[in-house]
């Protein structure tokens, strides 16, 4: 068990703790936001929800939230669903993974627990992708398990009331704001006063714009007492995402046909379907047909040849220019130039998994948004839009 003292935390007495609880939680009762997934206690309703929360806003998530339920309103249809309608019902949401090991999950969920949600806290935090914040918030609010659940809204509140100099963004420090839970959690309503703090977290204590005269824990913070709000919590800033040059090649055939290719390899967008793509300076490196001439119209050459050779094609390209489509991941910004072209003969290539398609057929296919972006960019080009 950690000692709070080790890191310069002082644990409040236990009258001080109960009168946290009831202030806090007389707060929620009174201004709690009604959302889909708190009018259930369906284990696998709120743990879809608690996958779509983690990356993305609560606005955002509802209609996702209700479509996704309709189409797999069980643990059992989510096991058996298909790769495709699965991603497509995610479309959007983006970190993708994120329903893969939901599925992977539910298939575990089925084999060893028959099929019925576990309701043990560790049973539960074994789960394909379901981490300590994950297990935390199901076993906290479906089952009324006195877990924290600690996510960045939390440990941002919790690094203000004790004013905790460490680190919010380092994973190692996760731990200290654990044991300041375990200590204050409320083991009467557990998942309300997880939630109380998430939904304080969203709006009055934000990162961005809090407003500490409003906070119904105010009287209980330090850094409201001793004016360093601003100070805490400690935030190191982050790696800056990695630029990346991507070129996309747009080729039509003469029936108004589209290539589009599906991603069998990335773990980045793997499943989804895009025009061809391929890396900017991994094609400089496949290409010694214009060895060092780096000059832009050589290397716009030397990418359309790299990829007529790689897809066994003949292409017409056109001059269009389209503006650059720009798409940042957690760890990758892409800037992608659009190449257009009309084909004249393609053979039998090898390896990829392509499909011409006409521009109603697209939306069929599972796309993430990089795909959707330069979909549009053309599209306002070409003026079909
Ligand atoms: N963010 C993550 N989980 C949430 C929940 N249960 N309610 C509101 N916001 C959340």
């Amino acid at each position: 068990m950690l000692n709070l003292k080790d890191y310069g935390i002082e644990m409040w007495p236990s009258d001080k703790i109960a009168d946290f609880r009831r202030t806090l939680l007389s707060w929620y009762d009174q201004e709690k936001r009604d959302l889909p997934w708190r009018r259930t206690k369906n284990p696998y309703f709120i743990w879809v929800s608690e996958i779509m929360l983690q990356q993305t806003q609560v606005q955002t998530v509802i209609p996702y939230y209700e479509r996704f339920l309709k189409l797999f309103p069980t643990v059992g249809e989510l096991a058996v669903a298909d790769e495709e309608p699965l991603l497509k019902a995610w479309e959007g949401l983006g970190y993708y993974s994120r329903v893969r090991n939901m599925q992977k999950a539910a298939q575990q969920i089925m084999e060893d627990y028959d099929g019925k949600f576990p309701s043990d806290y560790e049973d539960i935090a074994k789960l394909k992708g379901i981490g300590p914040y994950t297990a935390g918030a199901i076993a906290s609010i479906a089952f009324n398990l006195p877990q924290p659940a600690v996510d960045g809204n939390v440990m941002r509140v919790m690094a203000r009331l004790f004013e905790v100099d460490y680190d919010i963004g380092d994973p190692k420090n996760r731990k200290i704001f654990q044991a300041i839970m375990e200590a204050l959690i409320d083991p009467s309503r557990p998942g309300d006063f997880n939630q109380a703090l998430m939904d304080l977290g969203t709006d009055i204590e934000s990162a961005k714009n809090p407003k500490p005269d409003q906070s119904p824990i105010r009287f209980f913070c330090a850094a409201y007492f001793h004016g360093t709000y601003d100070k805490y919590p400690i935030k190191e800033p982050k790696k800056k995402p990695r630029p990346i040059e991507i070129q996309a090649l747009i080729v039509t055939n003469d029936v108004g046909q589209y290539l589009i290719e599906k991603n069998n390899q990335g773990r980045l967008l793997g499943g989804f379907w895009s025009f061809p793509i391929m890396e900017t300076n991994l094609v400089s490196q496949q290409l010694d047909l214009f060895d060092n001439r780096d000059d832009e119209v050589m290397e716009q050459v030397s990418k359309k040849a790299a990829f007529e050779a790689d897809y066994d094609l003949e292409v017409k390209w056109s001059q269009t220019q389209f503006p650059l489509v720009k798409h940042t991941f957690s760890h990758q910004k892409w800037t992608i130039s659009i190449a257009e072209g009309q084909l004249l003969s393609k053979g039998e290539s090898q390896g990829r998994q392509l499909a011409w398609v006409s521009l109603e057929e697209m939306s069929d296919y599972p796309m993430a948004t990089p795909q959707k972006k330069m979909l549009e960019t053309y599209m306002k080009e070409k003026a079909l839009l």
